[in-house]
């Protein structure tokens, strides 16, 4: 029997897991290990465990569900995506990767499909960068991608540690035990919104991602004179404000004149020290994030970025600090799983797209340790990361089948 995508339970729970948030709706915010996020997971687990999924945490929080399959010694397939969401932002980034992905394996449980290769959900813990500062935290520690050590470096706005703020949320043990064996899955695919406007432009309902965009992002403390707002005149000044000014304009600049409309530059953060009306900004803290997808591309812009605050330093007797958080290179989706996503596509008789993705995703790094690559639905107006964030009913119905029906080939 086909599989049937029960449209009706997916988005009543989608609007359940909405409402596990620290804004009032139509805006969600989930950061990770919030309360609202710990609810949030209490919540889906016992969704996976209902489904008649296996469950079982990591010392991160990385969720996992998992439906076995005939042959034990088979590596399994994965879907998954994630549920944190950054401050006053949407109900559909992650959520239609975790939701659909489980929907897509209760369809195909309900549909009497026979299993060989087991089939796993994954809830990844803090895709966004929003409380530790690094995007991808729980995949980048599953694929080896990052230290063990992050465990105590890693501190939120509180200053506290990754080490202290997850044993609190309840998730002990060892980060070096999150690293995922070799071997591990045979294959991963991610069902995301596109958060773009291609798809809804072009009115085609799917799109198959043949590559992921990578992000670099740098802090930037720019350290100035200060002084009184009234006393100091012009000429005399050395304004962090003013040169934090001038280094974002300086990187728009920059990321227009690549000649590529891959490059995209973002100053998402800046914090003013004193943050007074009547006092000159003696410090200023930025944060950048940096994307292209050709990474040669986008280290060129780096490199101009870093020779433009020599300049403004100089020229503005202000010093000027670069410090990386994460330089990534961007990912090639694997062609057997794009093919195979296609195959299902046609064989549904959906259109579809290839296409690639400026958003960075878990995928990113679960493409280190398998073959993966991703499915995309039309996000309304291409928004995402806004409270009027959307995509319909419909558009996700069909994720899920399309999904559903990609890995019951890949477990066959
Ligand atoms: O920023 C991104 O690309 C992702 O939505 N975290
Ligand atoms: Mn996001
Ligand atoms: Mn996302």
């Amino acid at each position: 029997m086909k599989p049937i995508v029960n449209q009706r339970r997916l988005s009543e729970e989608l609007e359940a897991l909405s409402r596990f948030s620290g804004a009032a709706a139509p805006a969600v915010t989930r950061v990770v290990f919030s309360e609202q996020d710990l609810r949030a997971r209490a919540w889906l687990k016992e969704l996976c465990s209902n489904a008649g999924l296996e469950v079982r945490e990591d010392a991160v929080g990385n969720t996992f569900a998992r439906w076995h399959g005939s042959d034990p010694r088979a590596a399994a397939v994965g879907t998954g995506s994630h549920i944190d969401a950054i401050p006053h932002s949407g109900r559909y980034d992650g959520t239609v990767g975790v939701l659909g992905g489980l929907e897509a394996i209760r369809a195909l449980k309900e549909s009497g499909f026979h299993l060989r290769r087991s089939l796993e959900l994954l809830l990844f813990t803090s895709e966004e960068p929003t409380r530790f500062g690094i995007g991808c935290l729980g995949s980048r520690l599953l694929s080896g991608a990052l230290s063990p050590s992050v465990d105590a470096s890693l501190t939120d706005e509180d200053r506290r540690s990754l080490r202290e703020v997850r044993s609190n949320a309840g998730f002990t043990g060892t980060l070096d035990s999150v690293a995922l064996p070799a071997g591990y899955y045979d294959a991963f695919v991610e069902l995301h919104i596109e958060q773009g406007p291609i798809l809804e432009q072009r009115e085609i309902p799917l799109g198959v991602v043949t590559a992921i965009a990578a992000p670099a992002s740098l802090r930037i403390d720019i350290e100035g004179q200060g002084g009184h707002a009234g006393a100091v005149l012009m000429p005399s000044r050395h304004d962090a404000f003013l040169a934090a000014a001038e280094i974002a304009l300086a990187l728009e600049s920059i990321a227009r004149r690549t000649g590529a409309i891959d490059s995209v530059a973002t100053i998402g953060v800046c914090d003013i020290f004193p943050r007074a009306i009547n006092s000159i900004p003696s410090r200023v803290h930025m944060e950048a994030d940096i994307r292209d997808i050709d990474a040669d591309r986008r280290d060129a812009m780096i490199r101009r970025l870093e020779d433009a605050c020599t300049d403004i330093a100089l020229s503005r007797g202000v010093s000027i600090a670069i410090e990386f958080i994460n330089r990534d290179m961007p990912a090639k989706c694997d062609e057997r799983i794009v093919e195979t996503i296609a195959a299902v596509c046609d064989a549904s008789g959906f259109a579809y797209a290839r296409m690639v993705s400026r958003a960075y995703h878990d995928s990113l790094f679960m493409s280190r340790i398998c073959p993966t690559a991703m499915l995309f639905i039309p996000c309304r107006a291409g928004v995402s990361h806004r409270p009027d964030e959307y995509a319909s009913a419909d558009a996700i119905a069909q994720g899920s089948l399309v999904l559903a029906g990609t890995m019951a080939m890949l477990a066959s």
